[in-house]
């Protein structure tokens, strides 16, 4: 059996634990396996390129961060375009077949998962494993890579509430998330923050800047965990690309420095921000991903053994089973507004910003 496997999209902990699971679970349990690494993501399935890949590959880098395939962005909507006479898509089957692959695992976020429903429609063998920091791919209770992020943004905000509480600031924490807010939520929860902005409830500026001046009669600081993707009540009729095309004119991607700004201005206390950005894809994987990548790619394995194509690994009820990519692709799991975790946070006084 031929298995090539590729790691697509932003990289984050625990793609290699992934990597490693199913390179040994092949190697031990299915005669005669041939493993390929597929370097660069569906870019090098575009391009035709593997290596081999054998037991040693796979012995030491459980607890390693990054991929060691590589990885890269290969926008869904370039997939059926057609560029030189051929599409990307196109590409990539004819190479799936040149490589004479009998399985594909394709380990990847929301985007990787609409490309590896269309590679299996066009009759590739594929099995998609979810993973992304951000925690959105529909069908899966949990994703590989979000759990060591929520560690690292956690530990991030209570860095920063030492030098917060010192100067009587109000600190506006920006985690990555550009439509879900689930590392926003769970780490602001986490660190004890008192205001947890995501895309998922946008915010009102006065209900915010309320918020603070009140708070600041019971503690002298304030921490707010803002999600990349947070929007403001008043443009949340406006189309994810408006916004971001509003927010480039003034020189921003997000609106987390705007909304320092206000807050200063309006409550007189002094803002700041930081953006976490990169620090919460990278380094080692957390005890939790490191067996949870482990359990999936395992799994995943077992499917590609017994013939099972066309799905992608799960976890349903902390149990480890699959959905069909038909059904997951083009779909995503966001925070609801009204979710237990969401109402806990507010009974406890946290503020997600909104006039309720
Ligand atoms: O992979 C998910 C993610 O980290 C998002 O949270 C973030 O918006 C995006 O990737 C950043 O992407 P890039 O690596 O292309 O800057």
């Amino acid at each position: 059996m031929k298995i090539g496997i590729l790691t697509s999209g932003g990289d984050c902990a625990g793609l290699n634990a992934v990597i490693r699971a199913i390179g040994l679970y092949c190697c031990e349990n299915i005669a005669g396996a041939e493993i390929y690494g597929i370097p660069d993501g569906y870019g090098g399935l575009i391009r035709g390129e593997s290596f081999r890949m054998d037991e040693k590959d796979f012995g030491d880098i459980l607890d390693r961060g990054g991929t060691v395939l590589g990885t890269s962005r290969q926008p869904f909507k370039r997939m059926t375009v057609e560029e030189n006479g051929e599409s990307r898509l196109e590409k990539m089957c004819e190479n799936y077949k040149k490589m004479g692959l009998d399985c594909l695992f394709t380990l990847g976020g929301a985007g990787t998962h609409k490309t590896a429903a269309l590679l299996s429609i066009e009759g590739c063998n594929v099995i998609g494993l979810p993973k992304t920091i951000d925690n959105d791919i529909y069908g899966t209770d949990v994703t590989f890579g979000f759990q060591t992020a929520v560690e690292v943004a956690t530990d991030s905000i209570d860095r920063i509430k030492t030098t917060v509480a010192s100067h009587r600031r109000t600190m506006l924490v920006e985690i990555m998330g550009n439509k879900a807010g689930w590392l926003t939520l769970h780490s602001g929860i986490a660190s004890g923050a008192d205001m947890i902005l995501i895309p998922e409830i946008p915010f009102d500026i006065d209900a915010v800047c309320e918020f603070v001046s009140d708070s600041r009669r019971d503690k002298p600081y304030n921490i707010i965990a803002i999600a990349e993707g947070a929007t403001l009540a008043s443009e949340a009729k406006y189309k994810r690309s408006e916004r971001a095309f509003a927010r480039a004119h003034m020189g921003e991607t997000t609106v987390t420095r705007h909304l320092a700004e206000v807050i200063g201005e309006r409550t007189g206390t002094e803002t700041r921000c930081t953006v976490l950005g990169y620090l919460q894809r990278g380094g080692t994987p957390c005890a939790y991903d490191r067996l949870l990548s482990s359990r999936l790619g395992g799994f995943a394995a077992r499917l590609a053994k017994s013939g099972r194509f066309g799905v992608t690994a799960a976890v349903v009820g902390g149990e480890i089973t699959f959905n069909a990519l038909s059904d997951i692709a083009g779909r995503y799991k966001l925070v609801s507004p009204d979710c237990p975790t969401v109402r806990f946070a507010k009974e406890i006084g946290v503020s997600f910003g909104d006039k309720t």
